[in-house]
This record gives C-alpha cells, sequence and structure tokens, in this order.
C-alpha cells in the first residue's frame, strides 16, 4: 500500500525521494509524489501512474532544496489521479503532507473547516490533516502544542509526515498503525514505511511505535509518546542486503522468488535443526510448559497466508493433537470470538503489517491470550506486538505474489507442529526423524522441479486465452488448490476458483468444458482414488484436465490433457512441493498475456488498510 520517504540533510532530496519510492514500489501504488522545500518554498511534483512519470516531471521540472517529502499511493479515497496524489496541502499551499492509513473522521472534520470557510480541493481523507495544521496554527505557534493538538483531532490507523514553509528545517511525523521507520546517518535523517528505502549511508533505525510522534532535523530526531512525553529511541543498526532488491538476471522478482526457494528451505533448515537432529525454535519466546498444555490453537491471517494456516492445522493436529481452527483475520477481529485459557493465537503474516491480522491480534490480547506470530520481518508490527515470534527466514520478498514466503510458511510450520507434537509426547522421536530426512531432501526436489520450468511454460501459453479455471484439491492439497487459484486471479486477471475434490459434484462441475480448464492435484496419497473420480468426472464432460502427479504414477496421466509430475514423498510434504509448479503456472500464464507479474493492478504487497 502507500509508501511513504522523507528526507533531510545535505543531498538533493529529490534524488534521495526517488531513490526510496522506487524501493517501496513493490508496495502497489496508482500514483506519486514528492514536497521539496526549495529556497524557503515548498515545490511539489506529482503525477498519477508509475514513479518513472513523476521522474519525468522532475527532469521536466526540477526543483532544489534538502528537505522533503515523497510518497507512493494506493487510492482508497478518491480516484487515482494527480490531485489526488500525495502530497497533499492547506490552502495557502505552505503545508505539505504524505499519509499512508485511513483517517476515519475525515468527513466530520472536512465538514466542520468547510463551515469555517475551508477549501477542499480533493476527494482524500489525507486533505485535512494539512487544513487543520493552518487552522490550529493561526493561534498555536508552538510546534510541540499544533501537532499534538493536530494529532488528538484525527481517529483511524496512519502514518504521515509533514513539511510547513515556516519551519523549513524540520519533517514533523505521526504513526499510529501504519508501519514507520526512522534512519539516522551523519547530518541525515530519514522517515520511511519499510527500511528498504533507505540510501547505504544510513547506519542506524529506529521503528516508531503507535502513538509516538515528533519531528527530525539534520540534527537528530525529538519524538513523545501518546500522551506527550519525551522518549530517547533506542536505534539498531541497518542491514542492507542488496541481493533482496536486485532481479539478479531474471525478469522478474516473482520469478527470481520462486527460484530461490531451494535456499530459503535450506536456510529454514540450517536454523531450525541442529547438529544433533534437534528441532529448535531459539526466538520463540513460549515456554515449554505453555505449550504442552495447549488445548487449542487459533489461525488468523489473510489471503495466502490464510491458506498456509490451513496447512498448519492439518498439520498440527496430525502431530500435536491440538483442536485447531482457521480464522480469516478480516472476520475474526469483528467476531468477538470464543476465546479462552490454553488457546494460542497463531498470525501468520509475510508483511507482519496486514491490519486485519494485526487488529485481530489486538482482539486476542485484549483477552489475556497469548499470540504467536510466524513473520518475514522480526521488527514489523505484528512481529512486535506478539507474544512469542517465529521467524521466516525467507528473506525480503518484492513481487506482491507471495511465493517464497508461502513455503516457508509450510516448512515452518511443519517443524512448529513437529516441535509441539513432541512437547505433548504425541510424535515419536523415530517419526521425527523421518519426517526430518524428507525436509532435506526438500531444496534438491525443489530444484528438480524447476529445472523443469519450461513445461509448465509451454503449457501455459496454450492456456493464455482462457478465462475460467477450476483447481480441485482433497486433504493436504485442498488448500494448493485455492492458493494455485489465488495465485493465477491475481497476476493474469483470469478468473479461477479453487475447491475440495469432494465438493466438485455440488455445483462447480456444472462449469466443466473444453472453455475452463480443471487443474487436478492428485498425489499418491490417502485419497488419489478419490481424486482419480474427479478426473473421471472432468473427461466424461470432455473437459480439459492438467494434473499435478507423482513421479512413477502413469495412470493420472494418461486421464490428463497435460501433466507434471512431483517427487515421490509422504503427504506432510506434498504440499511444499506441489504449490511450485502452480506458482510457476500463474507467472507463465501471466507473461503469456502480457501482464506485470510484480505490480498486478489494484493489489498491494502490504495491505496495511482495511
Ligand atoms: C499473496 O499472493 C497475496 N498478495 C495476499 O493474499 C497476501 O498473502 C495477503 O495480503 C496476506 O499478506 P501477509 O502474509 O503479508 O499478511
Amino acid at each position: 500500500m502507500c509508501g511513504i520517504v522523507g528526507y533531510v540533510g545535505s543531498k538533493l532530496a529529490d534524488s534521495v525521494l526517488l531513490f526510496g519510492l522506487y524501493r517501496l514500489e513493490y508496495r502497489g501504488y496508482d500514483s506519486a509524489g514528492v514536497a521539496v522545500i526549495d529556497e524557503g518554498e515548498i515545490e511539489v511534483r506529482k503525477d498519477q501512474g508509475k514513479i518513472r512519470n513523476l521522474e519525468k516531471l522532475l527532469k521536466e521540472h526540477p526543483v532544489e532544496g534538502n528537505l522533503g517529502i515523497g510518497h507512493t499511493r494506493w487510492a482508497t479515497h478518491g480516484e487515482p489521479n494527480s490531485v489526488n496524489a500525495h502530497p497533499q496541502f492547506d490552502t495557502t499551499k505552505s503545508i505539505a503532507v504524505v499519509h499512508n492509513g485511513i483517517i476515519e473522521n475525515f468527513d466530520t472534520i472536512r465538514r466542520d473547516l468547510q463551515k469555517k470557510n475551508v477549501i477542499f480541493v480533493s476527494e482524500t481523507d489525507t486533505e485535512v490533516i494539512p487544513q487543520l495544521l493552518n487552522f490550529f496554527g493561526k493561534e498555536i505557534k508552538n510546534d510541540y502544542e499544533l501537532l499534538k493538538k493536530t494529532i488528538e483531532s484525527l481517529h483511524g490507523r496512519f502514518a504521515f509526515l509533514v513539511i510547513m514553509e515556516n519551519k523549513p528545517d524540520k519533517i514533523f511525523f505521526s504513526r499510529n498503525g501504519s508501519p514507520l521507520v526512522y534512519g539516522r546517518s551523519e547530518g541525515e535523517g530519514f522517515l520511511v514505511s519499510d527500511s528498504s528505502a533507505f540510501i547505504a549511508s544510513v547506519k542506524e533505525q529506529y521503528f516508531i511505535k503507535d502513538g509516538e510522534w515528533g519531528w527530525i532535523s539534520k540534527a537528530g530526531i525529538e519524538i513523545f509518546d501518546q500522551e506527550g512525553n519525551k522518549i530517547v529511541p533506542i536505534l539498531t543498526s541497518v542491514d542492507h542486503d542488496l541481493t533482496q532488491y536486485e532481479k539478479n538476471g531474471f525478469d522478474h522478482f516473482m520469478l527470481k522468488e520462486i527460484f530461490e526457494q531451494p535456499s530459503v528451505v535450506q536456510k529454514i533448515i540450517d536454523n531450525r535443526i541442529t547438529a544433533e537432529g534437534k528441532i529448535h525454535f531459539p526466538e520463540l519466546a513460549l515456554s515449554n510448559d505453555f505449550q504442552a498444555k495447549l488445548f487449542r490453537v487459533v489461525f488468523t491471517s489473510a489471503g495466502t497466508s490464510l491458506h498456509a494456516a490451513m496447512i498448519g492445522k492439518l498439520y498440527i493436529e496430525r502431530f500435536a493433537k491440538i483442536m485447531t481452527e482457521v480464522e480469516f483475520s478480516s472476520e475474526f477481529r469483528y467476531r468477538n470470538p470464543i476465546l479462552e485459557g490454553d488457546t494460542l493465537v497463531v498470525a501468520i503474516s509475510q508483511s507482519g503489517e496486514t491490519a486485519d491480522t494485526l487488529a485481530s491480534i489486538h482482539s486476542a490480547k485484549a483477552k489475556f491470550l497469548k499470540v504467536l506470530s510466524f513473520v518475514n520481518h522480526l521488527n514489523s508490527s505484528i512481529g512486535r506486538e506478539s507474544t512469542g515470534i517465529v521467524n521466516l527466514f525467507a528473506g525480503t520478498e518484492i513481487g506482491v505474489a507471495s511465493t517464497k514466503a508461502y513455503v516457508a510458511e509450510l516448512v515452518n510450520l511443519l517443524l512448529y507442529s513437529l516441535y509441539l507434537g513432541k512437547l505433548k509426547w504425541i510424535v515419536s522421536d523415530e517419526e521425527i526423524g523421518l519426517i526430518l530426512e524428507e525436509i532435506k531432501k526438500l531444496p534438491s526436489q525443489i530444484e528438480s522441479i524447476l529445472s523443469k520450468a519450461e513445461d509448465i511454460r509451454k503449457i501455459a501459453v496454450e492456456m493464455r486465452e482462457k478465462r475460467d479455471f477450476i483447481f480441485l484439491g482433497r486433504s493436504f492439497e485442498h488448500p494448493t488448490a485455492l492458493e494455485g487459484a489465488l495465485k493465477l486471479k491475481e497476476i493474469s486477471y483470469a478468473h479461477a476458483s479453487g475447491y475440495a475434490g469432494g465438493e466438485f459434484k455440488h455445483g462447480p462441475i456444472a462449469l466443466v468444458s473444453k472453455e475452463v480448464p480443471v487443474i487436478c492435484i492428485c498425489p499418491k496419497n490417502e485419497v488419489y482414488i478419490k481424486m482419480v473420480s474427479n478426473l473421471e468426472e472432468v473427461r466424461a464432460r470432455n473437459g480439459i484436465i492438467f494434473s499435478i502427479y507423482t513421479e512413477g504414477d502413469t495412470h493420472v496421466p494418461s486421464l490428463s490433457n497435460y501433466s507434471f509430475s512431483i517427487p515421490e514423498c509422504s503427504e506432510y510434504i506434498v504440499p511444499i512441493l506441489s504449490v511450485i509448479p502452480l506458482q510457476l503456472l500463474a507467472y507463465y500464464v501471466a507473461i503469456a498475456k502480457g501482464c506485470e507479474p510484480d505490480q498486478p493492478r489494484n493489489l498491494a504487497k502490504a495491505v496495511t488498510v482495511e
């Protein structure tokens, strides 16, 4: 969603802001803009569409100045045009604001100010911030009082930056629910949505917490808590792993990330399985006593992470025999669910910033429950607000369509369920040993699937004209069917639905025709025969079948128009392998249709608003 960058120092602000905005591009956006204080006056450049439009504008109409703010906007209030793009202003154009999140009481504030003859020009909720600052600023001359009063008037989840012509050395900020990070280097200050937007010279950072606000200047940061008390931020070092932000010869980040999966799984193995063959989660921070007594687990997550949670449920029920539920975080947060002691709420989130998942954590904590989060960024909001944490070790994921993070979620969930099972004396060391041996084979098995990517590309080219797809799977492969369908629709804009194979006859079978390919995930497992029945049902209606099957099986390919094999393995391992050809299918269909897979329309990498 929206990306924020602020800079004060001695470099030309526009170039630092553009660099940061390009780095935040992966979050998803539909317009971009900057405001720079140039010889005492605020100069703004903004446009709809890609950052390159803004860059062109800056080349044609340069700005000079060493302090500024920039923004990529993902439209919520008002269509994505240049008027609604950020920065937004007050009527005098002497205060500029960039904002991520939603000001929930914007309509009330707007009406109140309109009654006092304030004229609004955009349809955004954001515009109330500069207008309020201007309005209150007529009476309040003190920075501290002005910002505090303005923030106290706003309800919602947000992070914003403000620059003012009459305070040309400062960037003001506030965070309440949307991410914001302060970065520092010699004589320079930065405020960004995530650390990837820092230039290489930034060595120290501070993750601003909810309720905190203040300002930065070349000299440093002044920061206050919600009550207005001054606080001293503890800075930590910045990890600049630049390889994460390069495509390294791949055409797209998504393809690069699909191909990174063997090394991601290897990293998890290296960090989670000791030389003695024990599973460990050093960062977990939940007592063994508490985990051994667990009676119930409730997963809360969204999208791809929800599909991982569905498989996590099957793992935990199988290996730890704990009653487990999976909840859409968007539903869980409003449902006032029945939650009592001995229940662990588990949040799964690649970004660690998904608004609904974060709100679910708040509801669980309000009922005094412990929350364990599986996140890719330990310093993310979800990571910081949870009782315990599991690092996914997926590495930064740039492609909007989640691939390697999903596989990392599955491997960590499998390991965690075995860990819980051992604590509860449900699963034997021998069984754990056998599964760990299988997990260790995963990197080479994934490599072998990826080495056949060209086979999937050819199938994708033949399917590129199709507008509707059905994905079927049973047991561990039902969530895989949902995930395969989600990947395809996200980036190729084809309509795709995933179903449990047993549900097929209850409705979806009506859609079968040559125009609606059915993707069947039918490895050799306990429900193999049932999936074969699904294949027969499609064949009997002259449907088109693409099947994922276990190496060595000849029956499934003989029933299918297209087929792709995955290595033989136990049913717990299959979902980690079977999703990979489906990720490739989605990618290659998108490419064959001329779509841009890294930044699909309307989607954002981190859904930080409801
Ligand atoms: C994945 O391909 C999607 N872009 C999306 O469904 C995503 O998984 C969902 O928004 C949840 O994100 P999170 O894992 O960062 O919480």
